[in-house]
């Protein structure tokens, strides 16, 4: 298998994403394998980070590899002046597999273009975040037993939030329906909707979070509002407590319902929701080491 940065989730096609979530199996009952024994891993993290620096260099533990990087870019020669171009041209030399996160939309898909060894993108800015995709979809199945078919209701941040849009066109291969909850100031943009017209996918869009929309979905995608995104901190204030899920808000509910949250979360979440069956936003971060062990073997073209 060849070597391929993994940069948009559109990257992967429907069987290629049943293939990593497959694996993802294999390494939920299995994370201790010494695949990458002898392989060196670079993080680099130009924007700050909790779960995805920490479940990527977790997974490449768990597979013997040996990590280098960054999770703070003022401790670099970034802030001399060095370019992306030349940091990803250093680093493809000492790593075997770049793994980046960095605030600017589209530069994962420049550094993949620079670098000698492939790239994972970590997130680049409101565009894209494949790898939280891949382990959301892996997320989704464990809990409903199927991708096809699901009401998917998605609340908070449509408009900068990177991991609503990767699950959007990942779950297009599944024929959801998605209902879209977002104040004017955050919601989906045309681009998400014409590609939904394109593949012929129902979206409603609301601005209330009804209990009708709560009791009608499979799976509640909550998301934070991201202050960093935001060059109008007035509109960040109108905006930012603008949905807070209760878990009185859960009574009526689906049986079958999870809430998911790609995390961190500010208030979106109230913390009784916590202990109800039906959060699995914990767990959901859990499952992002498998995904990535999944995601990494593919992406440097190992086979399980
Ligand atoms: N979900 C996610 O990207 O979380 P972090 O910002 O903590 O990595």
């Amino acid at each position: 298998m060849k070597s391929e940065s993994l940069v948009s989730i559109t990257d992967y096609s429907k069987e290629e994403i049943l293939e990593v979530l497959e694996s993802a199996k294999h390494f939920e009952e299995n994370p201790n394998q010494k695949i990458l024994e002898g392989k060196v891993v670079g993080t680099l993290f130009f924007e700050p980070s909790t779960r995805t620096r920490l479940s990527f260099e977790t997974a490449v533990t768990r597979l013997g590899g040996r990590i280098i990087g960054f999770s703070d870019a003022s401790t670099t020669s970034s802030t001399k002046g060095e370019t992306l171009h030349d940091t990803i041209k250093m680093v493809s030399n000492y790593a075997d597999l770049i793994i980046m996160r960095h605030y600017l939309d589209g530069a994962a898909r420049y550094a993949a273009e620079v670098s000698d060894t492939p790239i994972i993108n970590a997130g680049d800015g409101a565009n894209q975040h494949p790898s939280q995709t891949l382990l959301d979809l892996y997320s989704i199945y464990k809990t409903q037993g199927t991708l096809e078919g699901l009401n998917i209701t998605m609340v908070g941040d449509l408009k900068y939030g990177r991991t609503v849009h990767s699950l959007i066109m990942a779950m297009s291969h599944f024929n959801p329906t998605f209902h879209f909850v977002a104040p004017d100031e955050l919601k989906i943009p045309d681009d998400y909707k014409k590609f939904c017209d394109s593949k012929g996918i129902k979206y409603f869009e609301h601005t209330e979070f009804s209990q009708d929309v709560i009791n009608n979905a499979d799976i509640l995608y909550m998301t934070r509002v991201q202050r960093e995104r935001f060059t109008d901190l007035m509109v960040y204030e109108k905006v930012k407590d603008v949905y807070v899920l209760k878990n009185s808000m859960l009574d009526d509910s689906k049986d079958n319902l999870r809430i998911l949250h790609p995390l961190p979360r500010v208030n979106e979440i109230a913390y009784d929701v916590d202990a109800n069956p039906k959060a699995y936003y914990f767990q959901q971060a859990k499952n992002g080491v498998y995904a990535r062990q999944a995601i990494i073997c593919k992406v440097l073209g190992i086979k399980i």
